[in-house]
């Protein structure tokens, strides 16, 4: 009997580590799997929805320009997107990925540089004067340009101090500017989804509402935390403002 229990017990404690790892793996290959069909669908809706490359055959360089700068757009707010989702729901990402941290650094960098491309290349196919006078887009749309215009000066911000953190003066200041991202995001969503050809009757308008339904969770989420973060560390305040008070009036004095 003792031997029989004691098998068990065994079995027990020799299944509990090995499921865990089976679970580590497949949220590893369940997230894996997801990011690259999200990062995927973008340039596959981009060029089927223009039957494949043969629109870019012929063109000159700057109507090439012209043809291919909403494909950085897209990529740079998809970028910002999987930022905002790492940023909000990093502990729980950290325990399946423990080094989600240079992951999020990384496609920072990617999305400031799609993000940098894409007017880039605007300018570059109608030229400075031109960009300059905002006739690209209608009346009713130059709103929408400087929405991007704005998301784009922001980003250069959070992006360039979040490389910088190290320097004193910014050292506690990165954390806060970095929040900016949150705006990044609502900025370039209104934009893309008033401007961009491809958002507006494509399939990518599904995924544009994913981004923003995810992104609204994970916020809230962020939200959530802070909140719990915050009650914990005034509790704990209030627990050792109590203390000393108890060590002045012993009880038998
Ligand atoms: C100087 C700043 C910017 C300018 C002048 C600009 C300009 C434009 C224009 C004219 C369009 C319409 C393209 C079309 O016909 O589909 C557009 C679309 C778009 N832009 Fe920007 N943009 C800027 C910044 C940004 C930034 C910072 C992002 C992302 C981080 C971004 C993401 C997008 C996206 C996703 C689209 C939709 C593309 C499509 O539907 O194919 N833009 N932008």
């Amino acid at each position: 009997m003792t031997r029989a229990l004691s098998t068990n017990t065994m079995e027990s404690t020799s299944l509990q580590p090995a499921s865990a790892p089976a679970g580590k793996f497949l949220s590893r290959f369940l997230i894996i799997t997801v990011t690259i069909c999200i990062l995927i669908s973008p340039g596959y809706i981009f060029f089927s929805e223009r039957g494949g490359i043969g629109f870019i055959e012929g063109v000159t360089v700057k109507q090439l320009l012209h043809l291919i700068f909403p494909f950085f757009g897209l990529y740079a707010f998809t970028l910002v997107w999987g930022q905002i989702i790492i940023g909000t729901c990093k502990p729980l990402i950290k325990k399946i990925f423990p080094g989600i941290g240079r992951f999020h650094r990384l496609e920072g960098i990617f999305a400031f540089i799609f993000a940098l491309i894409h007017p880039v290349l605007l300018i570059g196919s109608l030229g400075a004067v031109t960009y300059l006078k905002y006739e690209f887009v209608g009346p009713n749309k130059k709103i929408f340009v400087l929405l991007g215009v704005t998301a784009l000066l922001l980003l250069i911000v959070t992006v360039t101090t979040a490389l910088l953190m190290r320097l004193p003066w910014l050292q506690k200041r990165w954390k806060k500017l970095h929040y900016a991202n949150y705006a990044v995001f609502i900025l370039v969503f209104i934009h893309s989804w008033n401007l961009g050809t491809d958002i507006q009757g494509s399939p990518l308008q599904y995924l544009w509402m994913f981004f923003a339904v995810s992104a609204g969770l994970g916020t809230l989420y962020r939200i959530w935390r802070a909140i719990v973060k915050r009650r914990t560390a005034m509790s704990a305040q209030s627990a050792t403002a109590s203390e000393p008070t108890n060590s002045l009036n012993p009880p038998n004095s």
